[in-house]
């Protein structure tokens, strides 16, 4: 079969990479891409925003099977799109994709199906939001309602900190139309688990949980970014924990999605955070994550296809899933400067080198005069496995060493909370 994988990040290199081990698979195009999955598939230069070329492509090369990466595409109905065009497609609808594309939509539907998540209020004026934040107080989370690429979330340790956010987002409106409304949360303690899970619209398949970390510097310090690294399993994640987590939140949710008429099939992200209370929804994406699926992908023994094609034929129930009882990290190598400004073409030296059980994921690469370059703010995501964590990130770290370019930062501490948790 011919298949295209739409998006350019890391997250799409390691679907491309998945997908293609899959004995089905003949062809697999890759629209936009980058220069890493440029040596696994064929890019094709359409950007994963462009539904109708995306739509044409599909229609005259054949493509038997569309996986979308990115939430800006499927908020946008890409999956509808194709659907209409009898074309066959992973991911969720455009009503089911906005549980990511509107935290508004999101909170309400957690709020009466009873699926935990942190109280809240919704605003659509910055007084109302302030006067609010004066009665209530800090700690709280201010979060523009729509799309903001993982930015429009602030959480505020104190007053001004949060009424500042509302004023960034209601006032400033440095998302535009994404912070016409806001959601003021309370704010929630504890260690966060990302949780993803196939589903088929009845049947809830989790994947291996992985933990992301989202802040720039080492020891959680900085601004936050895209995630600059991740691992899976999560040993936070117990046996006990998931139980609850199905009972409590995924299962539910996807029941209550089917009552709202928004049905969901594709892959569903809980981003959860394990207070005493137990587990509480922070967010749900409506994708896989970025940089999760490194790690859990290079863990997913299964073939991809089958699991899709599962999915889309309603029969998840039917299959089963397997995953290597092993553990596996994802380190990003980051542009300097990221998450805030920083330089592009950075020449990129050592790939060559990279061996082993260790695959180099690209991010945020191009190609220049036969040279492969940073052309992004996540450039790299060096995923190593092995048969305990301690050991995979001492595989990944030592790939690292061998990989540089001009101004590239990275965490040195990725998995610390899975290191502390096994010692
Ligand atoms: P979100 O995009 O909603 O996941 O938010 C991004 C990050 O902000 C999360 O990964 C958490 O670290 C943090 N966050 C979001 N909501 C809350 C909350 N209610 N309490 C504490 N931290 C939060
Ligand atoms: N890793 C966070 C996300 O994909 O949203």
């Amino acid at each position: 079969m011919k298949v295209l994988v739409v998006g350019g990040g890391g997250r799409e290199h390691a679907l491309v990479w998945k997908l293609k081990q899959s004995p089905r698979v003949k062809e697999i195009y890759c629209a936009p891409g980058n220069a890493g999955i440029a040596r696994d598939a064929a890019c094709v230069n359409i950007s994963a925003e462009d539904i109708p070329a995306l739509l044409t492509f599909a229609r005259d090369k054949g493509i038997d099977l569309t996986v979308v990466g990115p939430e800006a595409p499927l908020c946008a109905g890409i999956t509808d799109q194709f659907e209409t065009a009898g074309l066959k497609v992973f991911g969720p609808s455009r009503a089911a994709a906005e549980i990511e594309g509107s935290k508004v939509v999101a909170k309400d539907i957690m709020a009466k199906y009873k699926i935990p998540t942190a109280g809240y209020a919704v605003f659509t004026g910055p007084e109302e939001a302030i006067s609010y934040i004066n009665r209530t107080g800090a700690p709280c989370v201010v979060k523009a309602e729509g799309l903001a690429a993982g930015k429009g979330v602030i959480v505020a340790l104190d007053k001004q900190t949060a009424i500042n956010a509302v004023n960034a987002i209601m006032v400033d409106k440095d998302f535009g139309g994404a912070g016409d409304r806001i959601v003021v949360e309370e704010c929630l303690f504890g260690e966060e688990v990302s949780i993803l899970a196939f589903t088929d619209g009845f049947n809830v398949v989790p994947m291996v949980s992985s933990q992301d970390h989202k802040r720039v510097f080492d020891n959680d310090q900085g601004p936050n970014t895209g995630g600059m690294g991740a691992y899976a399993p999560a040993p936070v994640y117990t046996a006990e924990l998931h139980k609850r987590v199905m009972a409590e939140i995924l299962v539910p949710m996807i029941r209550a999605l089917e009552a709202e008429g928004r049905t969901y099939r594709g892959v569903i992200y809980a981003g959860l955070m394990i207070t005493e209370q137990g587990p509480k929804v922070l967010e749900f994406n409506a994708r896989f994550g970025d940089p999760e699926t490194q790690p859990v992908l290079a863990l997913l023994d299964t073939d991809l296809v089958e699991i899709v094609d599962a999915v889309l034929a309603k029969r998840l129930d039917q299959i089963e899933i397997k995953w290597r009882k092993q553990a596996s990290v994802c380190v990003v190598l980051a542009s300097g400067g990221y998450p805030g400004p920083y330089e592009k073409g950075k020449v990129i030296s050592g790939l060559d080198r990279v061996t082993g059980s260790v695959v180099v994921f690209h991010a945020g690469t191009a190609e220049k005069e036969g040279k492969i370059v940073t052309a992004g703010g996540r450039v790299l995501g060096v995923t190593a496995t092995g048969p305990d964590i301690l050991t995979a990130i001492d595989s990944a770290y030592k790939t690292v060493d061998s990989i540089s370019f001009d101004g590239m930062q990275y965490r040195r501490d990725i998995g610390y909370r899975a290191v502390k948790r096994v010692k």
